[in-house]
């Protein structure tokens, strides 16, 4: 027989009338015996308390005395006998009253597997979720006001030098030709810096929104990239680097978005054209572990150093701060590879040693 089934509000009002209504009945029964012995062992009616009870019985009656005695004594009973029930109740009536004045850590103490247990159960994990949502939101407004500081600080540098250089030509503080054409093509640089800033700022705050649909549909990682590398060629010619691919001859598809893809790879070859010139070589390898496709991209020389690698994928995150702004680095090109990897169930990650850098993607493998 299945007990559970009456491990019920219902069921315990149920069991709890009853049990009152037979212990009234035994106090009542006892009560009566008692009565009717107490009046046998003392017919000659000298004690003064059957005397009272004689005159009660003869003017009362009984049935007005089991009804006035019943009534209190069951009530007694079904209030002793559902304290825990009650007090159940109160408990979670406290729990609704401190969840709803923001104390999202306050825990119902859970008692019993009837539907106040379930209750309480259901309350906690509901404020469990509430609590984490609010963290989340929490750290989303800090992370775009973190994200509005930086910005601003990286824009206004570029924009400053701008301005000072447009300044001497406007003001005519300039010897010659010679030193105005130097002028101008500074303050275009310093432009072209800030456009790249500013285009790659878009991109990081659109790859890096949770909502940013993706047109998922199955990509061989290996053609991919041995067509993004052959793209990639005359930049690698100019840097006078070579590149060298290697992939797996089975399929290795991965469920992508091909475009978002592209983006990815491209930020992390720029890099190594960047950063691994002196290398002279990119290696590229695509392969297939059991259910994951890697990809790695590996160039030579110039080691990050092992306090920095922690932190290479955080937003405007450069090694060599001063290096970068002169090869002209956003810092957002890994945070973006990260959120790219990321919306595709990916994981990056970098290694570097004093021969060769190496950032590895792996996705999940799709059939
Ligand atoms: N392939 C690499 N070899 C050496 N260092 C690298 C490589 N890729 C990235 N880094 C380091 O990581 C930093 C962050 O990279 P990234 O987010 O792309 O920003 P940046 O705009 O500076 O290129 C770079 O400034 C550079 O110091
Ligand atoms: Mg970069």
């Amino acid at each position: 027989m299945n007990f559970k089934r009456f491990d019920t509000l219902s069921w315990k009002i149920v069991g709890f009338s009853l049990t009152s209504l037979a212990l009234t009945a035994a106090i009542l029964l006892v009560g009566y015996y008692g009565t009717s012995l107490l009046i046998w062992l003392n017919p000659s009616r000298s004690f003064w308390g059957v005397k009272l009870l004689r005159w009660v019985i003869n003017n009362i009656g009984s049935t007005p005395i089991v009804i006035l005695m019943g009534i209190p004594l069951f009530i007694f009973f079904i209030l002793k006998l559902s304290r825990n029930t009650t007090s159940n109740l109160h408990n979670i009536s406290s729990g609704v009253q401190a969840i709803a004045d923001g104390n999202l850590s306050f825990k119902v103490p859970v008692t019993g597997t009837d539907e106040l247990g379930k209750l309480a159960e259901n309350m906690n994990l509901m404020a469990g979720k509430l609590k984490s949502a609010i963290e989340e939101e929490r750290a989303a407004a800090k992370a775009k006001n973190d994200l509005i500081t930086d910005v601003s600080h990286d824009l206004r540098t570029p924009l400053t030098s701008v301005l000072g250089f447009l300044e001497y030509v406007e003001n005519d503080r300039y010897k010659n030709e010679v030193e105005l054409r130097y002028y101008v093509n500074i303050a275009y640089e310093k432009s072209l810096a800030l456009k790249k800033l500013i285009d790659d700022l878009f991109e990081y705050t659109r790859v890096s929104s949770s909502g940013l649909p993706l047109n998922l549909k199955p990509v061989d990682l290996g053609k991919l990239l041995e067509q993004l590398v052959e793209e990639f060629a005359p930049v690698l010619k100019q840097a006078d680097m070579s590149y060298r691919i290697h992939t797996d001859k089975d399929p290795l598809i991965i469920h992508g978005d091909a475009d978002e893809l592209v983006r990815l790879y491209e930020n992390l070859f720029t890099n190594a054209v960047r950063y691994g010139k002196e290398g002279k070589i990119l290696d590229i390898s695509v392969y297939r572990t059991d259910d994951r496709v890697i990809a790695t991209c590996t160039n030579y020389g110039n080691p990050i150093p092992a306090t920095d690698l922690p932190h290479l994928f955080k937003r405007f995150y450069r090694v060599d701060k001063s290096r970068s702004r002169e090869t002209g680095g956003s810092g957002l090109g890994l945070a973006i590879a990260k959120s790219i990897t990321e919306l595709h169930g990916g994981m990056i990650s970098a290694k570097s040693s004093r021969k060769q850098t190496e950032f590895e993607t792996s996705f999940p493998a799709s059939e």
